[in-house]
C-alpha cells in the first residue's frame, strides 16, 4: 500500500507537567476522510495543533507527504500542503470577508493564483461571494465556519484539518457542513476531522480513531465503529440519536 499522506507515530504531547497524548499514532492515506473523535479533554484538539506546528511535540514522528514536519514552523507546514481550521474559527473578524479569503493565500506558491482561487472558494460558498464587504464578525455562525475553510483552501491545501467545524451551528446548518466536507473531498483534497456530532462524522469517515484521556482506545473504518455497541452507547446512544 501506499504511504499515507500523513502519518503520526508515538506521539506525546504535554503542557509544562501536564501530559495530553500518550503515545498517540494515527494515518491519513490520501485522498481519505480521517474522522478523529472522543469526549471533551481527550486530546483532539492537541493533537491536531501538534500536526500543525502550533504545538511541539515531546517525542514522536509526524511525517506529512515524505517530510517530518514535527516541530516544524506552521507557516512552513501550511506551505508544505497542510491547512488547520482551528476550534473557534481563527477569524479576523473586523475585516471583511474579501480581505480574510486574500489572507488564506499567503504562501508564496498560491498567491500568484489569487485570483482563480478566490473564484473557487465563491463557487463553493455562493454566500460568501454576495458578502465580500462585509466584516467577518457580522456573519452568521454558519457563515463564519464557511469564511474559515474557504481562508484555509485558499491556501490549496492536500490536507485540510478542521477542528469541530459544526460547533455551534443549527442541525441544518451542521447538515450543510457535513455536505461540504465530502464536497471538498470529492474535490481531491483530503480530510482530518475532529467533531462532537459522532454519528455523522463516523457515517462520512473512511477512517476514525477514538481518543480516550490522550490515548487512542480504538480504530476502524467509521462504518464499522458506528456498529460498535460500546462506541453507540459511550458517543451517541447517551445523546438520544
Ligand atoms: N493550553 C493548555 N494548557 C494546559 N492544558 C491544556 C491546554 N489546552 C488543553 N489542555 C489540556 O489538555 C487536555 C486535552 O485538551 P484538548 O486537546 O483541548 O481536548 P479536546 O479537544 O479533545 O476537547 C485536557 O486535559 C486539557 O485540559
Ligand atoms: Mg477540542
Amino acid at each position: 500500500m501506499a504511504n499515507p499522506l500523513l502519518e503520526v507515530r508515538d506521539l506525546d504531547v504535554a503542557y509544562g507537567d501536564s501530559q495530553a497524548l500518550w503515545g498517540v499514532s494515527i494515518d491519513v492515506p490520501e485522498g481519505a476522510i480521517v474522522a478523529l473523535v472522543g469526549a471533551n479533554g481527550a486530546g483532539k484538539s492537541t493533537l491536531l495543533k501538534a500536526i500543525s506546528g502550533l504545538l511541539r511535540p515531546r517525542r514522536g514522528r509526524i511525517v506529512f507527504r515524505g517530510r517530518a514536519i514535527g516541530g516544524a514552523a506552521p507557516q512552513d507546514i501550511v506551505a508544505a500542503g497542510l491547512c488547520h481550521v482551528p476550534e473557534g474559527r481563527g477569524l479576523f473578524t473586523n475585516m471583511t470577508v474579501l480581505e480574510n479569503l486574500e489572507l488564506g493565500a499567503y504562501p508564496a506558491h498560491v498567491r500568484a493564483r489569487m485570483r482563480a482561487s478566490l473564484e473557487r472558494a465563491f463557487a463553493l460558498f455562493p454566500r460568501l461571494n454576495e458578502r465580500q464587504q462585509q466584516k467577518a464578525g457580522l456573519l452568521s455562525g454558519g457563515e463564519q465556519q464557511m469564511l474559515a475553510i474557504g481562508r484555509a483552501i485558499m491556501a490549496h491545501p492536500s490536507l485540510l484539518v478542521l477542528d469541530e467545524p459544526s460547533m455551534g451551528l443549527s442541525p441544518l446548518v451542521v447538515k450543510g457542513m457535513f455536505d461540504l466536507v465530502r464536497t471538498l473531498n470529492e474535490q481531491g483534497v483530503t480530510i482530518l476531522l475532529v467533531e462532537q456530532n459522532v454519528q455523522q462524522a463516523l457515517q462520512i469517515a473512511d477512517q476514525a480513531f477514538v481518543l480516550q484521556t490522550g490515548r487512542v482506545v480504538m480504530q476502524g473504518p467509521g462504518r464499522d465503529l458506528l456498529a460498535d455497541p460500546a462506541i453507540r452507547e459511550a458517543y451517541i446512544g447517551s445523546v438520544g440519536h
